[in-house]
């Protein structure tokens, strides 16, 4: 009720300033998460810091395997170990053989989003 306290300006204001804020929200929500949901997006982001030694988009090797489909392949790159959440997870905790370890770097939601983009490569 107090929104329609008989101010003229703010009735005539106040639809404009939603129409503003849901403009850009709505862009930035929709540029990230267009092909993706939320934990995803936001899983991309976290991803910036491991481009520079995977690729995202080709299993072609930079510093470190390309981690295009890696959810799809059976072993990781020592040929052994199964690819589940789980051993991915102690890989991005632990790292070794030239990947650093995140455990204390990244927080489990960050780890959480990070694993859910992943699936999508
Ligand atoms: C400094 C370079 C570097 C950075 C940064 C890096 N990695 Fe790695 N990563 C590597 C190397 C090198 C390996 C291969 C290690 C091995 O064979 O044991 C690897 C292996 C992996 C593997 C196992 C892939 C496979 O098929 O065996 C995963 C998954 C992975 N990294 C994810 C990540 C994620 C997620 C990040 C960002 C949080 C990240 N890495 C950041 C270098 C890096």
């Amino acid at each position: 009720m107090a929104l329609y306290n008989h101010n003229f300006g703010r009735i005539l204001v106040f639809p404009m300033t939603i129409k503003r804020i849901l403009g850009i929200s709505a862009g930035m929500v929709l540029a990230s998460s267009f092909l993706f949901g939320q934990d995803e997006a936001k899983g991309k982001e976290v991803f910036e810091q491991c481009g520079v030694c995977h690729a995202a988009d080709s299993d072609e090797k930079k510093m470190g395997p390309g981690l295009k489909g890696l959810f799809k392949k059976k072993t990781l790159a020592d040929g052994k170990t199964a690819v589940t959440e789980s051993s991915v997870r102690k890989k991005i905790d632990e790292g070794g053989n030239g990947m650093p370890a995140y455990a204390e770097m990244l927080d489990k939601k960050e780890k959480d989003n990070l694993i859910a983009y992943l699936k999508t490569l």
